[in-house]
């Protein structure tokens, strides 16, 4: 079942024009690409790691610092491997895989449609069907043996449960609560492909709410509109966003409801965020194998719980993939030429304020400076004097700056400058001693309006 989107036309850039753009303007490189690479990993450059901080803030923001009953958690990414047999991934958390017998390629048996090998088109040449599990294994201490054999998180969810007694004792929280927790989490995938979409290594922004048993539907529902709510925040366009309910089948092992914020790539509707009813299966799971009480007293109706958790868990790097791909445009301008633009909302743009120099002349660099000088503390900024103005738009535009700053001759005199607008391409006079506040304006215009769901 799904809602939220409309008619909608799928993304339309290609993959690997996005692929290229990223790397050409600094956004994601391929990992160790002088070595040839490292299957579905990758590393962020200078754009990349300031879009990347955007998103993770406006995640805190939203899911932490403006809400009155979440906290936050910070747990290790090794730790006791009981957390995982604990937790079921040691056991179950499984792919199904098989080999094509006409290409040797491995692929996930759910990931079949017809019978047909997704890589070569062999027809029903598989061999027979395999679990393969996605932990990753690393050895702890001097001795490379099993007794000594620990795990890489694949998710952070599970820092959450087994912090739950100590969050609960240190806040004196009431139901319901959520302890959230932004980290990187690990999984040996072997299906892999678009892009950043599917790594081994990726940064995950989980939360826990921990409600009693009664609400847990209601908050189930609340959460699922208020995910989807902050991606359209975040300037991406609603018709390429919905919610899907997973079928019966589709359910993780522990897992009574899941849905997804889904939005629609250019290869079809994926998974951009999934928030699962996990019922008690947790807490009870780790106060089973711990032999520790993980329940609350309420203080009201004088008894003990088991809370009930949902829990919405998105991903930093397929959010990041998702903005690029949104906001991705081509026009042609007046002369004929494609100009290519990220149309981003100005709270996830890496830049919001390029300071353009008309030329390289030395009497414009020390006012050209002065601007960037001013303007640092309050924005994020780039100064840019390579090559021709008009290129130098072009390549802002590319990499989605919303606003550029123009240093020309006559600053000299009238001490004003020209802000000029990505989207509408318009440009205004401002005077130098208006202009934070005329930039911070216009900003805040280009900024979507948050919608807030009660
Ligand atoms: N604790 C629940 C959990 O981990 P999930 O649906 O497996 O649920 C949540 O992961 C989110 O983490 C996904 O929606 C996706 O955004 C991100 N994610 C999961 N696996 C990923 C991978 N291999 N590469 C990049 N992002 C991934």
């Amino acid at each position: 079942m799904t809602e939220g989107a409309t008619e909608a036309a799928a993304a339309t850039v290609e993959l690997e024009t996005l692929v290229s753009l990223a790397k050409r303007r600094g956004f994601v490189f391929p990992s160790a690409e002088i070595y040839g690479g490292f299957a579905s990993t990758y590393d962020y450059g200078p754009l990349g790691v300031e879009m990347k901080r955007n998103i993770r803030e406006l995640w805190w923001r939203r899911m932490v610092q403006e809400r009155s009953d979440v906290v936050g958690l910070e747990a290790a990414i090794i730790t006791n491997p009981a957390v995982w047999q604990a937790s079921g991934h040691v056991d179950s958390f499984t792919d199904p895989l098989v080999d094509c017998l006409g290409c040797q390629s491995r692929v996930r048996a759910d990931h079949i449609e017809d019978e047909t090998c997704p890589v070569c088109g062999a027809v029903g040449r598989f061999t027979d069907e395999r679990q393969f599990n996605l932990l990753f294994r690393t050895f702890v201490g001097a001795v490379q043996e099993e007794a000594a054999t620990a795990y890489l998180r694949p998710e952070t969810a599970q820092g959450m449960f087994v912090n739950f007694d100590n969050v609960l004792q240190s806040t004196r929280r009431r139901l319901p609560f959520g302890i959230a927790q932004i980290g990187k989490s690990f999984r040996n995938e072997i299906t892999t492909g678009h892009f950043t979409f599917r790594m081994l290594e990726f940064e995950q922004m989980e939360m826990e709410y921990f409600c009693d048993p009664e609400d847990s539907l209601e908050q189930y529902a609340y959460w699922k509109q208020e995910r989807l709510a902050w991606y359209r925040s975040l300037g991406i366009r609603p018709d390429r966003l919905r919610l899907r309910d997973h079928a019966a089948e589709e359910l993780s092992h522990y897992s009574s409801a899941t849905a997804d914020v889904e939005y629609l790539y250019p290869w079809g509707w994926g998974e951009l965020e999934g928030i699962a009813h996990r019922g008690d299966f947790d807490l009870k799971a780790h106060a089973e194998a711990s032999g520790k009480t993980l329940s609350y007293f309420d203080p009201e109706r004088e008894v003990h719980v088991v809370p009930h958790v949902v829990e919405p868990a998105a991903g930093v790097d397929r959010i990041l993939l998702t903005l690029l791909v949104d906001a991705y445009d081509e026009e042609v301008d007046e002369r004929g030429e494609k100009r290519v633009l990220l149309r981003l909302a100005p709270d996830v743009a890496p830049v919001t304020v390029a300071v353009l120099p008309l030329s390289r002349n030395e009497r414009l660099v020390p006012t050209a400076r002065g601007v960037w000088d001013r303007l640092r503390p309050h924005f994020r900024t780039q100064y840019d004097d390579a090559q021709s103005i008009g290129r130098r738009y072009r390549r802002q535009d590319e990499v989605g700056t919303p606003l550029c700053v123009t240093v020309d001759f006559e600053s000299l005199d009238d001490e004003a400058v020209t802000i000029r607008d990505r989207d509408r391409m318009s440009q205004i006079r401002v005077p130098l001693g208006g202009l934070v506040e005329a930039l911070r304006q216009r900003l805040a215009e280009l900024q979507p309006k948050e919608e807030v769901v009660a």
